[in-house]
């Protein structure tokens, strides 16, 4: 744990202005305390009033069922996600605009009012359930960012069909595997979409895919870009031939409020990918409170997330969240640096953006392409910013505020996981003392502390474990399928303390403040997006070439970390550099271009403990390039670090 305690002292603080205060929520640090004392003191009463913020159909008998590790919350309760994102706010939202999109090729906009997404959603949903497809079914929703991936999610929760999206940078073959592990029966995606100017051939994955996928009935194919796509009659429709017969009334189902609403796959320390699994009414109340709270909504801001739907940022905060709590939403399809790199600040101008929330691994781009690019632009609309996805370094966070936020801006720095549904650490921007790098405090309901391996709360300055000490509405069920991993990998490193063990490290100052540290166990932060080493491991030993391979983070200035492989080969193949050229491109075949290595190295050996683990530390020391390689005891060969510091030098 040593490198956890090993941060700076920073002192600078930053107090929420009076005017943004008086204006807010919560408007002091006094009713932040209280709120959050009387969540932990009396969460039954705490939670039945905050759920008043969502619309029920049958009240619940119980608010929580905690049989550990499984919770049921607001037991026998029925609801249905996507009334409450639409339905309710017909009558006084009708003629809001919900989503203001923008298409990456220039020019391209759209609008859609409630009431035309309520018709939008209630038509395609009525399309769905004429394919056959009923409540429970798996549906797998692989899209570019276009307002019609919104309107699949919201179709699917109308019927109570479980959404699994795939980001749309993802493989063939990671469609599979997400596609096969919980027997999807229906994909959604489109002819293809656009990125930097050029068309991802999404249609041509979910083919190459689906031919392994038994359980697949139906493609669904979204025209997006006019590419041409190859036809699989009897099994693709068009989604214009899906709505166009349907009625233009869809009921939605009363489903019981611990019904699942999505899974989402994320990475694991293991090669599979966990189906992570979020239900109805505690994912729904987690993600419309916290939308309120943090980003301080009023009905008049004009609120942009720039995450990609297909990662759990975009399930809370551009889909369920926002539009829960009756939003307009800002939704842009392409690449902050299409065709400039002020695409961002020009969106943010002209359509007033007034709540901004983005990744630090996008703020240090950002900052690298230099301060002409928003200065170009008015943001003067702006009046809160957020981050998340990966700790923000305070040169980032300081240039955020001044840059972009005209030193005006609240920011809120969110620490959440796909597992915990909603943000969980975050500063409240009307009461809470901001201090760069730090996510702050828990939100109501929410039980942190700061441990060691033993479980003892190291206090103030000492780093060591992050873990959850009782069960929240939002968290994550289970793992698709599998309770015993789910068991494993979250609550028994505690035992029966029944703890979420969240795998990060962090450390408590002494004004309780929370400063994450990052990951702990065997998983990379690339760009904000978690990556599991042995899920690249697994991608390269499948090339031909690839004998063993080890791979670890080292710090990367823009991306927070880069993937760094070490493999060792066949002994027929040589260790050329047209070689590392093909693994790398392999991996982003097998996984998608994130997972893409930024350095490959061969070696003799990988270094491995007597009990047969990869030596990730020393791996790590000799990938970013240290010079002193750390402690070397339990190594099994020494001969193994000579040649890997050889290679190094050679
Ligand atoms: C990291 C993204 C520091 C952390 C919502 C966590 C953060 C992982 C922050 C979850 C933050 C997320 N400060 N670290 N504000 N937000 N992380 O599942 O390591 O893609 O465990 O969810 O990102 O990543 P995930």
């Amino acid at each position: 744990m040593s490198n956890i305690d090993t941060m700076l002292q920073e002192e600078r603080r930053f107090p929420p202005p009076t005017e943004f205060s008086s204006r807010s929520h919560i408007g002091s640090i006094e009713e932040y305390e209280r709120l959050y004392r009387q969540s932990l003191d009396d969460p039954e009463t705490f939670w039945s009033q905050m759920a008043e913020e969502l619309d029920w159909i049958e009240p619940w008998e119980k608010v929580l069922e905690w049989d550990p590790p499984f919770s049921r919350w607001f037991v026998g309760a029925k609801l249905n996600a996507s009334v409450n994102c639409l339905d309710r706010h017909l009558g006084s939202r009708s003629d809001k605009v919900a989503i203001r999109w923008e298409g990456e090729p220039p020019n391209e906009q759209r609008e859609l009012t409630y009431a035309e997404l309520h018709a939008a959603v209630c038509r395609f949903a009525a399309g769905l359930r004429e394919l056959g497809l009923e409540t429970g079914d798996r549906v797998a929703i692989y899209m570019p960012m276009v307002p019609e991936l919104v309107i699949a999610c919201l179709a699917c929760a109308r019927l109570g069909l479980v959404h699994s999206v795939i980001f749309a940078g993802f493989s063939a073959e990671a469609i599979k595997d997400r596609v096969n592990d919980s027997e999807v029966r229906a994909v959604i995606t489109s002819d293809g979409g656009w990125r930097r100017g050029k068309v991802l051939d999404l249609k041509g994955n979910v083919d190459r895919a689906v031919a392994d996928c038994p359980s697949v009935e139906h493609v669904i194919v979204l025209r997006r870009t006019g590419t041409e796509v190859d036809w699989n009659e009897g099994r693709d429709h068009w989604w214009n031939d899906v709505i166009r017969d349907a009625p233009a009334e869809c009921e939605p189902v009363a489903l019981d409020a611990e019904h699942p609403l999505f899974i989402l796959y994320t990475s694991g320390t293991t090669g599979k990918p966990k189906g992570i699994l979020h239900t109805t009414g505690g994912y729904l109340l987690g993600a419309a409170l916290t939308t309120k709270y943090v980003f301080d909504l009023r009905d008049e801001d004009i609120y942009w997330c720039t995450a990609d739907v297909g990662w759990v940022t975009g399930h809370s905060y551009i889909v369920y969240g926002p539009l829960a709590m009756g939003a307009t939403t800002v939704i842009y399809e392409g690449a902050p640096d299409y065709p400039e790199p002020d695409r961002f600040w020009d969106i943010v101008e002209r359509h007033k953006v007034t709540i901004f929330y983005t990744a630090p691994t996008a703020i240090r781009a950002f900052m690298k392409w230099g301060d002409e690019w928003p200065e170009q632009h008015d943001l003067s609309s702006l009046r809160l910013l957020g981050t998340v996805g990966e700790p923000i370094n305070p040169e980032a966070w300081m240039w955020y505020h001044r840059t972009i936020g005209k030193e005006q801006c609240p920011i809120v720095d969110t620490w959440w996981q796909t597992e915990t549904g909603s943000i969980l650490i975050t500063p409240l921007p009307g009461a809470t003392v901001t201090k760069p790098g730090s996510a702050t405090k828990p939100f109501f309901g929410i039980e942190t502390d700061v441990v060691d391996e033993a479980g003892e709360s190291v206090g103030p300055g000492a780093g060591g474990l992050l873990v959850i000490k009782r069960p929240w509405p939002s968290m994550l069920r289970t793992i698709y399928g599998d309770d015993d991993r789910y068991r494993d990998q979250y609550w028994a490193k505690y035992g029966d303390r029944n703890w979420y063990f969240t795998g990060d490290g962090a450390r408590i100052d002494e004004d309780g403040y929370l400063w994450i540290v990052g990951r702990v166990d065997d998983v990379l932060n690339v760009a904000g997006h978690r990556l599991g080493t042995a899920e690249v491991e697994s991608a390269l030993v499948a090339h031909d070439s690839v004998v063993e391979a080890a791979v670890v983070g080292r710090p990367d200035e823009i991306k927070g970390q880069a993937v760094v492989a070490f493999c060792t080969l066949e002994s027929d193949s040589k260790p050329t550099d047209a070689l590392k050229g093909e693994l790398k491109a392999f991996v982003g075949e097998q996984i998608g271009p994130i997972a893409r290595p930024a350095e490959i190295r061969f070696a003799e050996a990988v270094p491995k403990t007597r009990s047969g683990k990869i030596m990730r530390r020393l791996l790590k020391d000799i990938a970013s390039g240290a010079e002193e390689v750390g402690d070397t005891t339990t190594l099994e060969d020494y001969s193994v670090l000579a040649a890997l510091r050889e290679s190094e030098e050679g």
